[in-house]
Formats: structure tokens, sequence, C-alpha cells
């Protein structure tokens, strides 16, 4: 065997709303740890900050990408690099994002900083194009290695269909490490445009959350919809629609995955638009 750690574990621990019951998380740390673990039904945990997880866990294998896989070499390639532009080493899938922009930011390097404020390991935001207003993952890519039970394969963005919160990476295919292309800049510019976007979420709740519920419809506020319908403060057993904003459903506490469902059929029964679920149910 390779060595892979195996747990029984709460995966309340490793999400951002605090929900989650136990089930089988498989820590691997490379490449043949991570080929060992996909040989059986699998879900890919990443920062765990879009997820809502049934109270019972889920049945399948958790992997969670660990060690040399949530590691990064922030190098220049001195090959692909440029007076401008800088491609680097392998970062890591499990890599946390936060710490990572706040990395490039004091080394210069420009191209992430829209994403500041995302919780999410690097894997999960590639893998979802996580984003704000002001830039998203796919804006510093270079390559993208991708693996399957089948094969390991690296990609560029121009080989995939990505767009608004979407890679255009199937579901199951894990991203276990990326290039990141940035411009180089300085780090009090970078900063500047940092605190921009850190600015659009003054307004979001600070409470135990998986983020935004819904993906805004044709470009127009999810968050405002739900607001106009009159729901902002709904709350079911434990979980709250955020008084803050309305996109965003909190945890008191003590909620449920059933408490947050039922939230959500709230908001589908009640916003006159349809709108497509951003937060990933398990199971
Ligand atoms: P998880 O929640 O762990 O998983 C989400 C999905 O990604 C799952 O399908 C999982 O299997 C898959 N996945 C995880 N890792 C990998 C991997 N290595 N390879 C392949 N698939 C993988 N999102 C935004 O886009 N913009 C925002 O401004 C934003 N703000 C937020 C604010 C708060 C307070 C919170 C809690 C969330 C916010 N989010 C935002 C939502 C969330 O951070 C993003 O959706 C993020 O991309 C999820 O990444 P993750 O690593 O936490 O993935
Ligand atoms: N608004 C309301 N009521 C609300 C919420 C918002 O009237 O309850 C109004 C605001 O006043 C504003 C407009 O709607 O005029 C837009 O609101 P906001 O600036 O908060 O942006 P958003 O479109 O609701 C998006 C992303 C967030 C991201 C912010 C900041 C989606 C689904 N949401 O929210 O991403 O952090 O912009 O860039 O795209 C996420 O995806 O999980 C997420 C949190």
């Amino acid at each position: 065997r390779t060595g892979a750690r195996v747990e029984r574990l709460p995966l309340a621990r490793f999400t951002t709303l605090g929900v989650g019951g136990e089930s089988e998380v498989w820590f691997v740390s490379d490449h043949a740890q991570l080929a060992e673990a996909m040989e059986q039904p699998y879900r890919i945990l990443g920062g765990g900050s879009n997820l809502v997880i049934a109270d019972e866990g889920v049945p399948e294998r958790v992997i969670r990408l660990s060690g040399p896989l949530a590691e990064r070499d922030l190098e220049p390639d001195p090959h692909l690099s440029t007076a401008d532009e800088i491609v680097t080493g392998w970062v890591g899938g499990g890599v946390p994002l936060p710490g990572l922009i706040r990395q490039l930011q004091k080394l210069g390097l420009s191209g992430l900083e829209g994403t500041v404020g995302i919780p999410a390991q690097v894997g999960g935001a590639v893998w979802m194009n996580a984003g704000t207003r002001y830039g998203e993952m796919f804006d510093g890519l270079h390559t993208i290695e991708i693996v399957t039970p089948q094969e390991t394969r690296q990609v560029t963005p121009d080989d995939l269909n990505w767009g608004y919160r979407d890679s255009g990476i199937p579901r199951n295919h894990v991203v276990s490490r990326v290039r990141l292309r940035l411009r180089r800049s300085t780090p009090e510019a970078v900063l500047e445009k940092m605190d921009f976007a850190d600015n659009a979420r003054k307004g979001q709740p600070k409470m135990k959350t998986p983020g935004c519920a819904f993906k805004n419809p044709g470009g127009v506020s999810a968050g405002r919809l739900i607001d106009e319908a009159g729901l902002k403060g709904t709350r079911v057993g434990n979980a709250l629609i955020a008084p803050e904003h309305a996109n965003f459903i909190v945890n008191l506490g003590g909620a449920t995955a059933a408490d947050v469902h039922a939230l959500l059929n709230v908001i589908r029964e009640r916003v006159p638009v349809p709108m497509e679920l951003e937060y990933e149910l398990w199971p």
C-alpha cells in the first residue's frame, strides 16, 4: 500500500458551515497515494467553504490533499518568464488560497488579488473558478494538472470551457496542482487592488457559512432577489438567511444539513426568478 493516512472523522470540522457527519478521510500527499484513494468511489474535499454535508456523512472516501500536494513553489520558471510576466513552479491543490494571495502580494505579483477573502484551497477554487467582480482564478493560471482514475494530464486554460464560477473540469477530476501566470508589479500596487476587492465584502456576514447559496442569475445579484422577496432573517432550526446579505445562509450554532436544505427550499419557492445553486450538497 502507498501509506496514505486514513481516518474516520466528523466532516463538520473541515467545513466553514460547521456541518457534516463522520466519514472516511484519506489524506494523500503524493500521486501514488492519490491513485490508491481513487480506486474506490470518492469525493474531493478542499477548504470545505462551499459545502453542505449531510449529518450522516457520506459513504464514499473523502480525499484531502496534504503534504507536498499542499505546498507551493513560487520561484519564476526562467524558461517561461519574461520581463513583465512570470510562470511559477507547482502550487499544490491543497494550498490554502488566502495565504497564497497574501504571499503573492508581498512578492508584488499581480493576477489573483481579485480573489482575496475567498476561504478556499487552490484546487477547489480552480475547480469552480472562484472569483469576485474584481477577478477570478482563471486570471492567473498557466498550467492545470488534472488527475482521474485513468490518467494524469496537464492542460492550459485555453483547453477548458471555463466561465463564471465554472472551470469546465468535470466533477471528481482532481486538480492536483497548478502553475501560476502572474504579472510583475509592486507590493503596494497589488495591495491597493486587494483593498478594493476586500471592500466589496464589508457587508458579508462573519458567522459560520458556506458563502453565497445561489449563483447570480444573468449577472443580477441573487442576494438582492432574495432580499426583495422579504426573506432576510428567515430561520429554520439553527440556520438563518443572513440579515447582512440575503444570499448567505449562516449557522447560528448546532444547525443541521436539513435546516439548510429547508431554507434553500423556502428561497426557491419565494424568489420568482430561477437561480442555480452554488452550494454543493453532499450527498
Ligand atoms: P470545497 O468547498 O471543499 O469543495 C467545493 C467543490 O470543489 C467540491 O465539488 C469539491 O469536490 C471540489 N474540489 C475541492 N478541491 C478540489 C480539487 N483539488 N480538485 C477538484 N475538485 C475539488 N466563492 C466565490 O467564488 N467568490 C467569493 O467571493 C466567495 N466568498 C466566500 C465567502 C465566504 C465567507 C465563504 C465561506 C465562501 C465564499 N465563497 C466564495 C465560496 C467558496 O469559497 C468557493 O466556492 C471555493 O471555490 C470553494 O473551494 P474549497 O476549496 O473550499 O472547495
Ligand atoms: N444586495 C441587496 N440585498 C442583499 C444583498 C445584496 O440589495 O441582501 C444588493 C447590494 O446592495 C448591491 C448588489 O445587491 O447593490 C450586489 O451585492 P454584492 O456587492 O454583495 O454582490 P453580489 O453579486 O451579491 C457577488 C458574489 C460574491 C462576492 C461579491 C463581491 C455571487 C453569487 N456572489 O455577490 O461571491 O463575494 O460579489 O465581489 O457571484 C460566493 O460566490 O460565494 C460569493 C460570496
